[in-house]
């Protein structure tokens, strides 16, 4: 299994290009499923894990994936499964998101039910009761859900949660839904209102994206679309923690500020200086930061999926910062990591408290999760010494070229395989 060994210790200098964004690119590719015309997505950070086995799950369906770079052509080659292979559900939960798209189409889907992971339990249950809603029956049989309803009902449907993957589910599924469906405490991330402009290409009427009402009005028949994916705002949002806790100055190109509102102001209350313009924005610290806390919460929140990275950073703040979690139930597990490496952090609960250190030292650790390994990245390349993080796969999720982009700015890291 591959490494990653860093020597760090060193500022940043210089520009990092930022990819498109993997949780927006897997729902895009997985609503190809609603139409049997060719499909163009462009800006896909096609070399990552998820990638990889989403296209595995199109073609298991039925799909033919054409990658080019960061270009993805998914085509038809006849008529496609209602079945997803546990294979691929167990290795990428986002794979239960094909369910809204074939339930509608086909009346019929069967999927395995993704057990829990490193964050979290991550029940579906908001998915579920949204088919059920629209007029679907469920039957669980040996591990899978099985959903049938002959004709989905366009309705009103309320979310209990403003969840990400369900508001994504119900909007496709509503896509290919005849008549108007409305979505209430949808969630409103960024890569909701992508979605919505891939399904309004493909030909459905969707209004509200972005906002915690959203409507669709569905067509018994959609065509293709070329669209570009929007940039990573998670893989951006890492890049900034990086350099603010390595010091230095970094431009990131090809990045969104208005998708990173919060992490942004808690930056500059940090003392991060903060510049942007029209797809890019530059960060310079020189200094160690100042004690922020923050509390993870749906967007316009600060994102969960920044929490473990933010810590990193803290753990050289200038004072105590609390970093309460209120997403996901169990996405601590890189305080212990951090700890190896001189940090100072109790955890309680779903709050954890730092206690910021003039330096981190170089260790051996280990990712347990994406983002988990994130925050040792970020840790590792503002520690004194050398840092070697394994369980790389992890990183390999959600970041591509790490190594070659954080080495552009300077950064001192190798693969080790
Ligand atoms: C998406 O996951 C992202 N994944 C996650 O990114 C991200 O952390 C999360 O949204 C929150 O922003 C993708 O987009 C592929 P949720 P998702 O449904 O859709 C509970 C990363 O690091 N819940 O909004 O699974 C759930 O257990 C990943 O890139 C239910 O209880 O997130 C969790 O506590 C990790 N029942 C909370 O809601 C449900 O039916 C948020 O989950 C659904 C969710």
């Amino acid at each position: 299994m591959d490494k990653l060994v860093i020597d760090g210790g060193k500022p940043l200098n210089g520009s990092i290009k930022v990819s498109g964004a993997k949780n927006a690119a897997l729902p895009i590719l997985i609503a190809t499923l609603l139409t049997d015309e060719p499909c163009v997505i462009e800006n896909v950070p096609s070399t990552l894990r998820d990638l990889r086995t989403t296209f595995r799950l199109l073609e298991s369906l039925g799909k033919k994936v054409v990658v080019d770079g960061s270009t993805v052509k998914v085509l038809s080659t006849g008529s496609l499964k209602t079945q997803a292979p546990y294979e691929i559900v167990k290795q990428m939960r986002a794979s239960v998101l094909a369910a809204g798209p074939l339930l509608a189409r086909f009346g019929l889907v069967r999927v395995p039910i993704p057990g829990g992971c490193a964050i979290g339990l991550r029940p579906i249950d908001i998915h579920l009761k949204g088919f059920e809603t629209m007029g679907a029956r469920r039957i669980a049989d040996q591990g899978d859900i099985i959903m049938s309803a002959p004709r989905l009902k366009a309705t009103t449907i309320k979310l209990r949660f403003p969840s990400v993957g369900a508001t994504q589910n119900l909007m496709m599924a509503a896509a290919a839904t005849p008549g108007k469906t409305t979505i209430k405490n949808a969630a409103r991330e960024p890569e909701m209102e992508d979605l919505g402009v891939f399904l309004s290409r493909l030909g459905a009427k969707v209004h509200g994206v972005g906002t915690a009402t959203v409507t669709v009005e569905g067509q018994s028949k959609l065509h293709g679309a070329t669209h570009r994916v929007i940039p990573d705002r998670i893989e951006a949002g890492t890049f900034l923690l990086a350099c603010a806790a390595a010091r230095g100055r970094v431009k990131l190109l090809g990045a969104e500020a208005a998708h990173l509102t919060d992490l942004i102001g808690a930056l500059k209350k940090a003392g991060a200086k903060i510049k942007s313009g029209k797809g890019w924005i530059e960060l310079s610290m020189d200094r160690r930061p100042k004690a922020v806390s923050v509390v993870t919460k749906p967007h316009p929140g600060f994102p969960t999926d920044l929490q473990a990275p933010w810590m990193a950073l803290m753990t050289l703040c200038t004072g105590f910062a609390k970093v309460t979690e209120t997403v996901f139930e169990n996405r601590f597990l890189h305080a212990a990591e951090l700890g190896r490496m001189g940090a100072q952090i109790a955890v309680s609960g779903r709050a954890a408290v730092v206690a910021g250190q003039e330096s981190l030292s170089g260790a051996p650790i280990m990712a347990s999760d994406i983002r988990a390994g994130a925050a040792l990245l970020v840790a590792g390349l503002a520690a004194k010494g050398r840092t070697t993080i394994q369980r790389v796969y992890h990183i390999d999720r959600g970041y591509e070229f790490v190594e070659k982009k954080l080495a552009g700015a300077g950064a001192r890291l190798e693969r080790q395989k």
